[in-house]
Order: C-alpha cells, then structure tokens, then sequence
C-alpha cells in the first residue's frame, strides 16, 4: 500500500526526487510545498502551500515528507523542522542506484540514478548523492552534503556537512573535504579542504568566487 508523501520545493532538484519516488514506488506523491508557487503543478505534482502550512497537513494526517532543495544549508534546516513537526523522513535510494548493504543511509537521504554506495559507506540525514556519482568504500558524508551528477570519490574520503562536491569531480582516497566548503565542477581534489574554502581545478586550488556550498 503506497503511504501520502508531502514534497518540499518545487525547482529543478524537486523533479528528479518526484521521478525517484515514482520509480522507488511505495509512495503517493500529496504534493509539493512551495510558497512562492502555489497553485502550479510540476511533472502534475500539485503545488499545495508553502512551509507555514507544515504544521496542519501533519494534523490532517500526511506523515511523510522528504526536502527536495538543492540549497545544502536550507536542506538541513527545512529538514530539522520536518523532524520537529513529528513527520517521518525516509531516505530515497532510486531503483537504479547500487547500495552497498554495509553502508548507511540517513534520514531524507537522496541516492539517485545510478550511483554507487560503497561498503561501510556512511551519508548523513538530507545528503544528495546524484545521477552517477560513485561514493566508494569507507566514506563519510556529513548533514546535507551534495555530491554532484558524475562525481568519483575514491575510497575513505570525507565530505564535511553542507558541502558541495561540484558536478564531475574526481577526489582522491582518503582525502577530507571541510563543512561548508564547495568543490568546483570538474575539479580534482588531491589534498585537504578546510572548512567554508572554495576550491577548483586540476589539482583543486583555492578560487576567489562568492559561492557557497549549495
Ligand atoms: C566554483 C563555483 C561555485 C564558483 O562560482 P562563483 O562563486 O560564481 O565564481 P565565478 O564563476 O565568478 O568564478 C570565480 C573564479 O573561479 C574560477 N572558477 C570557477 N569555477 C571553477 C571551476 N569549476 N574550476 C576552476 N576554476 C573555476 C573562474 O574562472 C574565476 O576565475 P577568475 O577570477 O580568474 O576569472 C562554480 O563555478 C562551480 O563550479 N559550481 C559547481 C556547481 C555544481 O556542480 N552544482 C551541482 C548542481 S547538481
């Protein structure tokens, strides 16, 4: 029996986390949670409130949600407040991703399309791990970290929370990424990040831009 499901966001990250439900099955998407876009439907997903409206869908009787922001820090935090709201959050492991059974999943957990989990791999609540990243053995995801589409992290590698491995990065094994820190696209990590650094390149240099992880 599918259980009502409640979905935070409505961008380009909610999209792929629909169609990961939708293919995990044993869910019925009740809707998106989006205050900017009420009304609107995404994928036919209607968009029925925003965050204020949290407290009275959890009295009228929806138990599940899952944030579905690709904002690390505002993850952690919508996700914290789900928590507080008494809903259930599941991880999402897509049919097509590989999870090691020796690795551990935290709660609202995202391991989309054909990803890798290593063994005695461990990702923390609200981690994205996405289209075609490979997380290998030994690993240590922090709160909210993202491992961007086609990442490769080799063996005993750490990911501080709310950091972000930029979309096609290579880090090598053993290598500890900070929290707050944010990886550029296409960068090779081949020594230590320190917490809120932005690096890049090949090897990965530390990079003056404005970002943060997210
Ligand atoms: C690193 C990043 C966050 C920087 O963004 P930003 O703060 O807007 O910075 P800018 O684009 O202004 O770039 C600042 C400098 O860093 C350089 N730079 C930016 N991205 C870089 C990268 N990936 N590798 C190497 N250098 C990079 C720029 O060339 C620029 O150099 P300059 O000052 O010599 O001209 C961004 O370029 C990036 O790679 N984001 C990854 C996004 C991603 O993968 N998201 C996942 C979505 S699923």
């Amino acid at each position: 029996m599918s259980r009502d499901l409640l979905i935070i966001g409505a961008g380009g990250h909610a999209k792929v986390v629909i169609e990961a439900f939708r293919a995990a099955q044993g869910w019925r998407i009740a809707g998106l949670l989006d205050g900017a876009q009420a009304g609107r439907t995404v994928l036919g997903v209607p968009v029925i409130g925003g965050d204020d409206d949290l407290p009275r869908l959890r009295r009228e009787g929806v138990s599940a949600a899952f944030v579905a922001i690709g904002n690390n820090l505002a993850r952690e935090r919508l996700g914290a407040a789900l928590a507080a709201h008494g809903f259930v959050i599941p991880a999402l492991i897509h049919p097509a991703a590989f999870v090691s059974p020796a690795a551990r999943i935290g709660a609202g957990a995202a391991v989309l399309a054909r990803a890798v989990i290593g063994t005695e791999t461990v990702l923390g609540d609200f981690v994205i791990v996405n289209n075609g990243a490979v997380v290998d053995h030994d690993n240590l995801l922090g709160s909210a970290a993202h491992v961007a589409p086609g990442c490769a992290l080799a063996g005993n590698v750490q990911v501080g929370a709310r950091s972000l491995v930029g979309v096609g990065s290579a880090v090598r094994p053993g290598v500890r990424i900070g929290a707050d820190a944010v990886v550029g696209a296409g960068s090779a990590v081949v020594k230590d990040v320190p917490d809120r650094t932005m690096v890049g390149g090949v090897p990965a240099r530390p990079l003056r831009g404005k970002s943060v992880a997210g």
